[in-house]
C-alpha cells in the first residue's frame, strides 16, 4: 500500500523547520484561510466531522471536545498543548517538534481560532531539549513575520503562545497533572469531573490536546472534512504516527493510515522481526496496553480494532518483543517504572503499583509461589477504576495481561510449581506484600 506522508512529509528535508522553508511549502496559508474565511462554530463543526481523534492515547473526539469549551465567559480560555510524550515506547510528537515545528503552530492557531483562544501554552518534557529549542525559535520566527502576537492576517486576532518545559514526570503528562504542573504546583492529577475544558488552567476552561492531533488541523483544512474521513477506517480516520521500537530490523517513527495491519507494520515497514528470529508479542499502543500474544498480532491498528482485539490503541507505541524475550523480566521493567512514576495521591496505585512491583520482583528472582499469579490479579482488581486518574489501571493492563497469556513462563519461575525450573533458595517464599 502506497501512503504519502501527510504530518512527517518533510522530515528529512534540509532546514525543514524553520518559517521560510515551512511557508515554501504552503505553510500558514491554512491558519490565514481559517481566519479570513471559517466562523469559529464552523470550524468546529468541520473538525468533528472529520472525526479527528486525539492522539494522546484516550481517542476523544477533537471537534467533540473543543465543543464542550463555553462560549460565553467572562474568563479567560486557554490551549494547553500536551507535549510530554512520556508514554514508554512512544516517540513521535517530539519528530513533529524537532523537524517541523510550525505545522504544530499552524494547528494551535487553527484550534485558538475555532475555539476563541487568545493564549496557548506547549508543554514539553524536560529532557527533550532539542525539541524545546526548536520550538523556540519557531515560536520567534512566527512573531517576527506577525503569525502570533496581535492582528493576525490583519485580523483583530490575537494569540500568544508560551512554551514550558516540565521536569520529566511521567504523571505531568496526564491532562490535569500537566496543568497543575503548569500553574506551578506539584503536577498531581485532579477528579474529574470538572473537565478542564470547563474548569482547567487557572480555574479557566482549557483544551489539553495533543501535539499529533493538533498537527492533523492544517491538512484538514486544506482538503476538508471529507477527504480526511476517507483515509483509514471511518471511526477513527486520518494519518497516524506508530512507534515501533524493539526487536524489528528497522525501529522509527513511521507514518501511515490509520487501520494499518500490525503484521504489514512490522515485517512489511519495519523489515521484520530482526535476526530472523519469531514473533513472541507485541504492545500496540505504550506499556498501557494489553500485550498481544504472537497469534494475536493480525489486528488493525486502530481504536475499534485493537479493542476488539483486546488492547488498545493508546499512544501507537509498538514494542515488539521477539521469542528470545524473557517476558517476567519485561513486565518487571513495566512495573518499576509504574511504581516509581505513581504520584501517590490513592491508596490503591501508590501501594498497588508498588505490591506488583515486588512480586515480579520475586518472581524474576526464581523465589515466587504460584499463588503469587492469583494476588497479582487481586491487587490489580482492586487498582482498576477506583483512583483518580488511570495511571493506576495503565500499571494493571501489562501485569494482567503478561500473566494471562504467558503464564507458564511465570509458573516456571515459582518454586512450588509442576512447571517450575527455579532453584528453591534460602530465602524462597521469605517475602511478604
Ligand atoms: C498517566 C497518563 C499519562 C499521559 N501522558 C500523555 C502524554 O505524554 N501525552 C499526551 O498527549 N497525552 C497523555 N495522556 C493523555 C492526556 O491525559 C489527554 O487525554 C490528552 O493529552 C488529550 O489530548 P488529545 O485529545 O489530543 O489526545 C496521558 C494520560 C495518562 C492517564
Ligand atoms: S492513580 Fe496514581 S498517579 Fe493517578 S492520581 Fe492516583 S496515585 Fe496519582
Amino acid at each position: 500500500m502506497s501512503f504519502e506522508p501527510i504530518l512527517t512529509k518533510y522530515r528529512h528535508e534540509k532546514d525543514s523547520h524553520t518559517i521560510d522553508f515551512y511557508r515554501g511549502h504552503g505553510g500558514y496559508e491554512q491558519a490565514k484561510k481559517a481566519i479570513h474565511d471559517w466562523a469559529p462554530d464552523d470550524l468546529i463543526e468541520e473538525v468533528k466531522k472529520s472525526n479527528l481523534r486525539g492522539r494522546g492515547g484516550a481517542g476523544f473526539p477533537t471537534g467533540v471536545k473543543w465543543s464542550f469549551v463555553p462560549k460565553q465567559t467572562d474568563k479567560p480560555k486557554y490551549l494547553a498543548v500536551n507535549a510530554d510524550e512520556s508514554e514508554p515506547g512512544t516517540f513521535k510528537d517530539r519528530v513533529i517538534m524537532e523537524t517541523d515545528p510550525h505545522l504544530l503552530l499552524e494547528g494551535i492557531m487553527i484550534s485558538c481560532w475555532a475555539v476563541g483562544i487568545n493564549t496557548a501554552y506547549i508543554y514539553i518534557r524536560g529532557e527533550m531539549v532539542h525539541g524545546y529549542n526548536q520550538l523556540v525559535s519557531a515560536c520567534k520566527e512566527a512573531y517576527a513575520a506577525g503569525f502570533l502576537g496581535k492582528g493576525i492576517f490583519g485580523s483583530d486576532f490575537e494569540l500568544d503562545v508560551t512554551v514550558h518545559r516540565g521536569a520529566g514526570a511521567y504523571i505531568c503528562g496526564e491532562e490535569t497533572g500537566m496543568l497543575t504542573s503548569l500553574e506551578g504546583e506539584r503536577g498531581q492529577p485532579k477528579l474529574k469531573p470538572p473537565f478542564p475544558a470547563i474548569e482547567g488552567l487557572f480555574g479557566c476552561p482549557t483544551v489539553v490536546n495533543n501535539v499529533e492531533t493538533l498537527a492533523n488541523l492544517p491538512f484538514i483544512l486544506e482538503k476538508g472534512a471529507d477527504h480526511f474521513r476517507s483515509i483509514g477506517p471511518e471511526k477513527s480516520p486520518g494519518p497516524k504516527l506508530f512507534c515501533v521500537s524493539g526487536h524489528v530490523e528497522k525501529p522509527g517513527t513511521y507514518e501511515l493510515p490509520m487501520g494499518v495491519n500490525l503484521l504489514t507494520l512490522i515485517n512489511e515497514h519495519c523489515g521484520g522481526v530482526w535476526k530472523g528470529r519469531k514473533l513472541k508479542a507485541v504492545i500496540p499502543g505504550g506499556s498501557s496496553a494489553h500485550v498481544l500474544h504472537a497469534d494475536e498480532c493480525d489486528v488493525n491498528m486502530d481504536i475499534e480494532s485493537l479493542a476488539a482485539g483486546g488492547s488498545m490503541l493508546g499512544s501507537a507505541g509498538v514494542i515488539v518483543m521477539d521469542e528470545t524475550t524473557d517476558m517476567v523480566d519485561a513486565l518487571l521493567n513495566i512495573m518499576k517504572f509504574y511504581h516509581h512514576e505513581s504520584c501517590g495521591q490513592c491508596t490503591p496505585c501508590r501501594e498497588g503499583t508498588g505490591w506488583l512491583e515486588k512480586i515480579v520482583h520475586r518472581l524474576h528472582q526464581g523465589r515466587g509461589r504460584k499463588e503469587d499469579l492469583d494476588v497479582v490479579f487481586d491487587v490489580c482488581d482492586r487498582m482498576i477504576g477506583k483512583t483518580i486518574c488511570v495511571l493506576a489501571d495503565a500499571a494493571a493492563f501489562p501485569a494482567m495481561s503478561f500473566i494471562d497469556k504467558f503464564r507458564d513462563e511465570f509458573l516456571a519461575k515459582c518454586t512450588n510449581s509442576d512447571r517450575s525450573t527455579a532453584q528453591a533458595t534460602s530465602g524462597a517464599g521469605g517475602v511478604n506484600v
